[in-house]
């Protein structure tokens, strides 16, 4: 419950997540999805209940809690004067690791996310989706057993939304498990496992994605007419990743 709120910002949430699968949290503007992830993040603390995140209690244990995870809020958390690499390092100290591997995370994780040319500029000169880029790879920075991403690709164009979730699904492979808050129906049919839809910070419904989809009714198939997104995709990488259905 907010200050001066007719309404809990949330109430009644039950999840659960396992290892290596992605929970996406759905629902529109004022749904509480932030609230949400910034309750189960130790960032707020909810007036009543409790979750369980990587075996630990975030009322009684958030320090154990804040040690196992990664967030990338809504809006950037990094420094802008520094570098991105200047960043990665911060943070890993910050964290703990000691210089050299620091050092060492920071270079990997440059490498992985495309940003070597552009490791020693200034955060705050980086185009938005070198920005979503550095904060996840900030997140990364002590490979968290979960990473929680508030709205991932907010803003960012086809091309940067398909590397970035290129990125989530490759942490996910390795074990990650990942918590994500979207408004993109696309982007939770691209990443999640399960999905859980809010409204006015309830659950309207949850399960994993293939029984929502269910739920929408039979498989059916449709004629459509080519997109601009289509159209954007094939100049940007190509006709083969615009129909991942066709043989190749
Ligand atoms: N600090 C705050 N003080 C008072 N009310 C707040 C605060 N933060 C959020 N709220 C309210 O809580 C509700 C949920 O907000 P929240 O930011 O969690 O929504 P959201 O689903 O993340 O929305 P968006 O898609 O716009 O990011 C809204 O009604 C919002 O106005
Ligand atoms: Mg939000």
């Amino acid at each position: 419950m907010f200050p001066g709120s007719d309404r809990p910002a949330i109430s009644e949430v039950d999840l659960t997540l396992s290892e290596g699968r992605v929970l996406a949290i759905l629902g529109s503007n004022g749904a509480g999805k932030t609230t949400l992830l910034r309750m189960l993040t130790t960032l707020a603390a909810p007036t009543s209940g409790t979750a369980k995140v990587a075996g630990h209690d975030i009322i009684r244990d958030g320090s154990a809690v804040r040690g196992r995870i990664g967030v990338v809020g809504q809006y950037a958390a990094v420094d802008e004067v520094l570098s991105g690499r200047a960043n990665l390092e911060l943070f890993g100290r910050l964290l703990g690791l000691n210089r050299a591997t620091a050092k060492r995370r920071a270079e990997e994780l440059l490498s992985q996310f495309d940003l070597i040319d552009a490791a020693d500029r200034p955060v705050g000169k980086y185009s938005g989706g070198m920005r979503r880029r550095i904060d996840l790879a900030v997140a990364l920075i002590c490979k968290p057993d979960v990473l929680f991403i508030d709205e991932p690709t907010t803003g960012l164009d086809p091309v940067a939304r398909r590397d970035l979730w290129a990125a989530v699904k490759a942490r996910v492979c390795e074990g990650t498990a990942v918590v994500l808050t979207t408004q993109y129906l696309e982007e939770a049919d691209a990443l999640a496992d399960d999905v859980v839809i809010l409204r006015e910070g309830r659950v309207l419904v949850a399960g994993t994605s293939w029984e929502l989809k269910r739920l929408a009714g039979e498989p059916r198939t449709e004629v459509r007419e080519p997109t601009l997104e289509d159209l954007y995709l094939q100049l940007h990488t190509g006709p083969a990743q615009v129909h991942p259905g066709k043989e190749t």
